[in-house]
């Protein structure tokens, strides 16, 4: 039988498939089952070898703090596949200690919460001329909320962040979609599979961040891009494909991510509407409302570990050189963590969500994606006197990002706000 035979709405999903989550969403019933009976499971794939499926919120903290034992360097995407190490080169995400705790330590300083208050006002503006031109449309309007706000909101961030000209920013969305977005027949190339495509993006974007990266040698400015361009490690200057990685990483890593958590925000206030009435009677639990839309949107689906030795885990033997996979969206609903896991609610308090990941590769961005969903939300909540859905929502084919590619939306705006 089938782990998934019992389970409504479920049967036959494969945690590794990216068209089965652009069908039926995120498989929480299954989840909710595997962290019950068999929370480190065997899962089989369609091709190449098994993986053990991780579920519960414990294993992926424990597993998360432990880089010696499990590396993310090997693999960090699983597909139903014959398993092959990620290719070079290899960005920030995809490297170990020593290494990766060197190439941290040189840039983390750029994303720390003080640094992001400098950032405060900037985002602000960003994310207020996003809004008014949707504000704009009139006081009842229809839209696709992600084309509007989600998408374009952390392409200018993350544009502006690196020192991209404004009018390059459409390139950074067409990468993003391309690379992260690669396993959807939407955004490959025609002709090309999903690798061919990501690797065509990847190509493109490093003959751009090649002549810009000489552009601020010559004239550095205050931006990421001539940080990198001018980054040492231990006293010596990095290599010159790696300071194209530290580009590549941020365009990647910060855009589907945070444009998710976004719709996904959105799509919970629909959902939820007297939860968006509490935010707009009260403002001060907006910071609160930001953990819960990421603990409830849990964007990441999963990333992979390798194990460097053999493990015991909950009673299964773990071998050396098996492959974990550590599914957020499933720890951010477990019962014995999360008080009423299933409920959106924005003044949860705790909550330890770990949907930014935790340990050693914990997010970089995790700041500047907070400050991106408080300013949205702030300047669009209290605005709408009412919001729903006007179409279906359409979703992408990931196992790795659960995106919406679109959420059509109708609303009523306060007239005198
Ligand atoms: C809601 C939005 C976001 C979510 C849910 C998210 C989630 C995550 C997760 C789960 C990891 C851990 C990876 C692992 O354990 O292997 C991670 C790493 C990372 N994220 Fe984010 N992220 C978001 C936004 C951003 C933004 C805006 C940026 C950049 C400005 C960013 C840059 C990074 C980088 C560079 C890493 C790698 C860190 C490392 O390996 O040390 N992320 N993110």
């Amino acid at each position: 039988m089938d782990v998934t035979d019992d389970v409504p709405g479920f049967a036959g999903f494969n945690l590794i498939e990216p068209s089965d989550y652009a069908a039926r969403g995120y498989p929480h019933p299954l989840f909710t089952k595997l962290r019950r009976e068999q929370p480190v499971f065997r899962w089989e794939r369609t091709q190449g070898p098994p993986f053990w499926a991780i579920t519960k919120y414990d294993d992926l903290v424990a597993i998360g703090k432990d880089p010696a034992r499990f590396l993310n360097g090997p693999r960090i995407v699983l597909q139903n596949k014959p398993e092959v190490e990620d290719l070079f080169p290899k960005t920030l995400i995809q490297m170990d200690p020593p290494k990766h705790t060197d190439y941290r330590k040189a840039v983390s300083k750029r994303f720390t919460p003080g640094k992001m208050r400098h950032l405060h006002a900037d985002i602000e503006k960003i994310a207020t001329e996003i809004i008014d031109g949707l504000l704009a449309r009139g006081l009842e309007s229809e839209c696709d909320f992600v084309h509007e706000v989600s998408a374009p909101l952390p392409i200018a961030v993350i544009g502006w962040m690196l020192g991209v000209p404004k009018a390059d920013w459409p390139l950074l969305f067409d990468w993003t979609n391309r690379t992260i977005g690669a396993t959807d027949p939407d955004f490959q190339t025609p002709g090309k599979d999903s690798r061919e495509s990501s690797m065509e993006a990847m190509a493109e974007l490093f003959t751009y961040f090649t002549h810009l990266v000489a552009e601020k040698r010559r004239n550095p400015t205050d931006d990421l891009v001539s940080v990198f361009a001018h980054l040492e490690v231990n006293g010596e200057p990095i290599p010159e494909i790696d300071v194209l990685t530290w580009c590549l990483i941020i365009v990647v890593a910060g855009n589907e991510t945070t444009r998710n958590a976004t719709s996904g925000g959105l799509l919970a206030f629909v959902e939820n509407p007297e939860q968006m009435r509490r935010v707009q009677q009260n403002p001060a639990l907006l910071p609160s409302a930001v953990e819960e839309i990421v603990r409830w949107t849990s964007p990441i689906i999963h990333f992979a570990r390798t194990a460097t030795e053999d493990v015991e885990l909950r009673g299964r033997k773990i071998r050396k050189g098996d492959v974990l996979g550590l599914f957020y969206p499933s720890a951010n609903r477990d019962e014995e963590i999360f008080e009423d896991p299933f409920n959106f609610r924005v003044d949860r308090s705790p909550n330890r969500h770990i949907g930014f990941g935790v340990g050693e590769h914990y997010c970089l961005g995790a700041h500047v994606a907070r400050l991106e969903l408080e300013m949205v939300f702030k300047h669009l909540l209290p605005r709408f006197a009412e919001i729903e859905l006007a179409g279906p929502v359409t979703r992408l084919h990931s196992a790795l990002v659960g995106g919406v590619k679109s959420l059509p939306i109708r609303y009523r705006l306060h007239a005198n706000r």
